[in-house]
């Protein structure tokens, strides 16, 4: 746990409302594989991490609420009965849309203040945004004792994130934010919405995140294309997801649809066969099938599904000749943010140093680099485990 983090974030609550506040974690989450198959009723791999948001919370007795955002030194105001959406802005559509969620499902709240900060940098592709987002629904659980269950919570998320801030998501991240458990990864089905537990122990290896500090703009209209493509090719074939559907099938439609859209449906096909052949080889500890599947999920992203771009593409092609890395794949959305790398601990020091390097000769900017534990999904603090 980040205990500058908690702290930070409890004294600005503590001096800019003056009461004690309910403390809430909400983790980031890692992607193993299966990527842009949530929305596809597919399958997805993830797990949270013990990186991501710390909210404080207590209920107020003004006329209006608060909303503060620590790292910013940013704070809204604004009125329960007149919400809508923010025009400005990053991050206040996200505890508004909650908000409005929880309203539109009947449940009445009262006024409240909340301060929030992360460890995890916008963009990354790491899900700072469902992190806020289940920590806004949990806190509000909680203060205003509204009986939601963790399920109900994270379709308030999600649809948070359809109707304020424009992106139609899958529940992925929201899941994995709000589910996680210790030192396991999450097969989700998302059609079912249930996830089967996996034991992450890569004993001589792990996982590592490089991040490349960028997000391209047009990310978020690029995604609801995407989405828009394989709703398209589902109701050609009728059936309800892609996930439904083989690449016989798709045969069946590809001369009705354009060579782009064939190859981004053939992708989501791929993908999901490849997030189950995963979990097998996890079973199996078979890790170099796991390494072959992830660069698979990356070629596929790349050239098929076209969500990477020039910075992860060049820190993955940076692993494909060292023989103690077995796979490396851009992880979450695309268009910038991290890239997921299964690579021996011995390996991981020299690695770091090669890769700070050669990417900083190649764009002249920093690459960050995480080491992040599996943890335990959005939790009240003081509850936690030490
Ligand atoms: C974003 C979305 C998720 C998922 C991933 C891609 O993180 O929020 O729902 O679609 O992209 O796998």
């Amino acid at each position: 746990m980040n205990t500058t983090l908690i702290n930070t974030v409890k004294s600005s609550f503590l001096n800019k409302f003056e009461a004690e506040p309910v403390l809430i974690f909400s983790p980031g989450r890692i992607n193993i594989i299966g990527e842009h198959t949530d929305y596809n009723d597919g399958f997805v791999f993830p797990a949270a991490v013990n990186k991501g948001i710390v909210a404080a919370i207590q209920k107020s007795e003004s006329a209006e609420s608060v909303a503060f955002a620590v790292d910013k030194n940013e704070s809204i105001t604004f009125d329960l009965n007149n919400l809508k959406p923010s025009t400005k802005g990053s991050w206040q559509n996200y505890i508004l849309g909650v908000i409005s969620e929880i309203q539109k499902r009947h449940h009445t709240i009262g006024n409240f203040n909340i301060a929030f900060g992360g460890d995890i940098p916008g963009g990354a592709g790491m899900s700072s945004s469902a992190a806020l987002e289940n920590s806004v629904v949990f806190g509000l659980n909680t203060v205003f004792d509204l009986g939601l269950s963790k399920h109900d919570m994270i379709l308030i998320s999600q649809k948070a994130e359809h109707n304020y801030v424009g992106v139609n998501c899958g529940i992925m991240d929201q899941y994995a934010s709000m589910f996680g458990i210790e030192n396991h990864a999450l097969l989700l089905d998302c059609r079912t919405v249930e996830a089967t537990p996996f034991k992450i122990d890569f004993k001589d290896y792990e996982l590592l995140l490089i991040n490349t500090n960028v997000k391209h703009s047009l990310s978020d209209s690029a995604y609801n294309d995407r989405r828009s493509v394989c709703e398209s090719v589902s109701e050609l074939l009728n059936i309800k997801a892609l996930r439904d559907a083989t690449v016989t099938d798709l045969n069946t439609v590809k001369t009705k649809i354009t060579p782009e859209n064939y190859q981004k449906a053939l992708f989501i096909i791929e993908e999901n066969n490849r997030a189950i052949a995963a979990s097998k080889a996890m079973k199996a500890d078979d890790l170099v099938t796991l390494g072959e599947l992830i660069y698979a999920s990356h070629d596929g992203l790349k050239n098929q599904y076209k969500v990477s771009c020039e910075e992860l593409d060049f820190l993955v092609s940076e692993t494909k000749a060292n023989p103690n890395i077995l796979g490396a794949r851009m992880m979450g959305g695309g268009f910038g943010g991290c890239t997921i790398n299964l690579i021996a601990k011995s390996e991981v020091d020299t690695f770091k140093d090669h890769i700070a390097e050669a990417y900083k000769t190649k764009f002249e900017k920093e690459c960050s680099i995480y080491e992040v534990k599996l943890s335990d999904g959005t939790h009240i603090i003081n509850e936690l485990k030490q």
